[in-house]
């Protein structure tokens, strides 16, 4: 598995400062999530695959791309919801499939309850989900998600623990993954340290 982690990007860095903060309140979180997303689909656009194709321009005729397969945008819910908006907002024709993950609170295993998805074959999967803390939620939904044997499968974090990566990494060494920031670990109930607490109840105030 390829790993990015974006820890030069300051503009984005500031607006994880924000998101990690205590002081943030709903409203603000969930604008700021938005503009994370936004962010980190431009940083993992620069990798989609394209293909050459000849424009007219008002002026003469020249080279362009386009973008070469089907994107399928996948959240999991429920916190994937969040960062999903800015990936739908840069490429509106993605079709947008969700897994439903849980994880339980007491043995921090991923509990799995929907999953609904446009044809996979031969597309571009990007499983959107801002937190990989033991990788437990990423790692089933990549599993589901492989069965329908895409093209391409890139998985887009917030905030990742270096367990959550390696486990992942072991077994999924063929997708890409990308993160804004690498944490420092977990603590003894599953979190990241320093993290941002609870991110889908941040992001839906409950
Ligand atoms: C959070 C987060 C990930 C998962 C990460 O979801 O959005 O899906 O935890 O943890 P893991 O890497 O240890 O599996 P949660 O289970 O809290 O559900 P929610 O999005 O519905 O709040
Ligand atoms: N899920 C979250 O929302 N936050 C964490 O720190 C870990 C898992």
């Amino acid at each position: 598995m390829s790993v990015k982690i974006f820890s030069e990007h300051r503009l984005l860095q500031a607006k994880i400062t924000t998101l990690r903060s205590a002081n943030t309140r709903h409203e603000e979180f969930t604008r700021t999530m938005h503009e994370v997303s936004l962010i980190l689909c431009s940083l993992v656009g620069a990798e989609i695959s394209t293909a050459k194709i000849s424009v007219k321009t008002p002026l003469t005729r020249t080279h362009g791309v386009k973008i070469e397969r089907q994107t399928v945008l996948v959240p999991i819910l429920r916190a994937g919801l969040g960062l999903l908006e800015g990936f739908r907002v840069l490429i509106p024709n993605a079709k947008v499939g969700h897994v439903g993950v849980e994880r339980d609170h007491k043995t921090l295993k991923p509990k799995f309850y929907y999953y609904k998805m446009p044809p996979l074959k031969n597309t571009e999967v990007w499983v959107v989900d801002p937190m990989l803390a033991t990788g437990g939620s990423l790692d089933f939904a990549l599993a589901k998600i492989k069965e329908a044997k895409p093209y391409t499968i890139r998985a887009i974090s917030v905030l990742a623990s270096p367990e959550g990566i390696a486990f992942v990494q072991k077994s999924h060494p063929d997708v890409h993954f990308y993160t804004a920031v690498l944490d420092t670990k977990l603590n003894a109930k599953g979190y990241i340290v320093p993290g941002l607490g609870d991110a889908g109840d941040r992001y839906f105030d409950t």
